[in-house]
């Protein structure tokens, strides 16, 4: 990676509690295009809180985003998705019942003179497919019911990106896949980033964020402790961060209380 790359997310500063439980302490999550960032940290770290906040599902009890160089404010997922930020959530949210076409529409469907265009949509949907270079699905007018898991990753992620998002983020994608449809996935993770796109991949999987990611972000118990290029961190000092907050230079100075500094090395490259 040569020359420096402005954040298109740049959210500096977030705390969020709920109630007494302060989750989130005085976190920076920046947010690359043309890159995957991989948002990294031990269960209930706070990983899904962090994106929720940037999303505006929860408010953040303080915090600046900057999107694109702007500063904006998310006042709920309207909002992010107006702005081209777009969540892949875990349970997926697709219907078993409605095709690929259906799905990838749903809420937002297109019409021409109060009527469903489903030529319009299928051939959106068609275009998004192929331009993602997605050839497993038979038939974009199959129910989702009848695709594997992998298939079903990859209508949600073609959903995602179908308004022209700018950041996509994935939420542990492949957690449930085999090794098969992993790789699709990865693979298309990857593509989108090729697009322009900035993507964040929340993984527990080393050899996933190894594959693909350029940045690993990882949160240990609601504090960013690095936000590095990948190139600069392998498999063990990951691994240490997630589990200790630290890793030699990198990470919390001090006790997982929290009264240590955080070095954040490795602005953008
Ligand atoms: N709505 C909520 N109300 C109160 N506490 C919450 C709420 N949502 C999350 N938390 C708490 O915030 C912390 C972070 O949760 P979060 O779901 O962000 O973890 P995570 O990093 O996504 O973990 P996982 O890898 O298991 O998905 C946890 O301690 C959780 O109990
Ligand atoms: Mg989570």
């Amino acid at each position: 990676m040569t020359g420096a790359v402005d954040p298109i997310i740049d959210f500096t500063g977030v705390n969020k509690s709920f109630g007494p439980v302060h989750v989130l302490h005085d976190v920076d999550f920046r947010v690359y295009p043309g890159q995957v960032t991989a948002l990294v940290g031990d269960n209930g770290a706070g990983k899904s809180v962090l994106v929720k906040t940037t999303v505006g599902i929860y408010q953040a009890d303080s915090g600046q985003l900057h999107f694109e160089g702007r500063p904006v404010h998310i006042k709920g997922p309207k909002d992010a998705a107006a702005l081209g930020i777009e969540v892949v959530y875990q349970d997926l949210a697709l219907c078993d019942n409605l095709d690929i076409v259906q799905n990838m529409f749903l809420g937002r469907e297109v019409t021409r003179r109060g009527l469903l265009d489903d030529g319009e949509m299928e051939q959106l949907a068609r275009t998004t497919l192929s331009g993602l270079n997605v050839h497993t699905v038979k038939s974009i007018r199959q129910s989702v019911s009848s695709l594997s898991g992998g298939q079903r990753q990859t209508v949600a992620i073609a959903k995602s990106v179908l308004w022209n998002s700018k950041v996509v983020v994935l939420d542990e994608p492949t957690a449930a896949l085999g090794v098969a449809q992993t790789a699709q996935v990865l693979a298309l993770t990857r593509r989108l980033a090729e697009q322009g796109l900035g993507v964040v991949l929340i993984s527990h999987n080393m050899n996933d964020v190894f594959e693909v990611a350029d940045r690993v972000a990882c949160l240990y118990l609601g504090r960013m402790v690095a936000d590095v290029p990948i190139s600069e961190v392998n498999r063990q000092q990951v691994v240490e961060l997630i589990t200790t907050g630290r890793s030699g230079d990198i990470g919390m100075a001090t006790d997982a209380a929290g009264n240590g500094s955080i070095d954040r090395r490795g602005g953008p490259t």
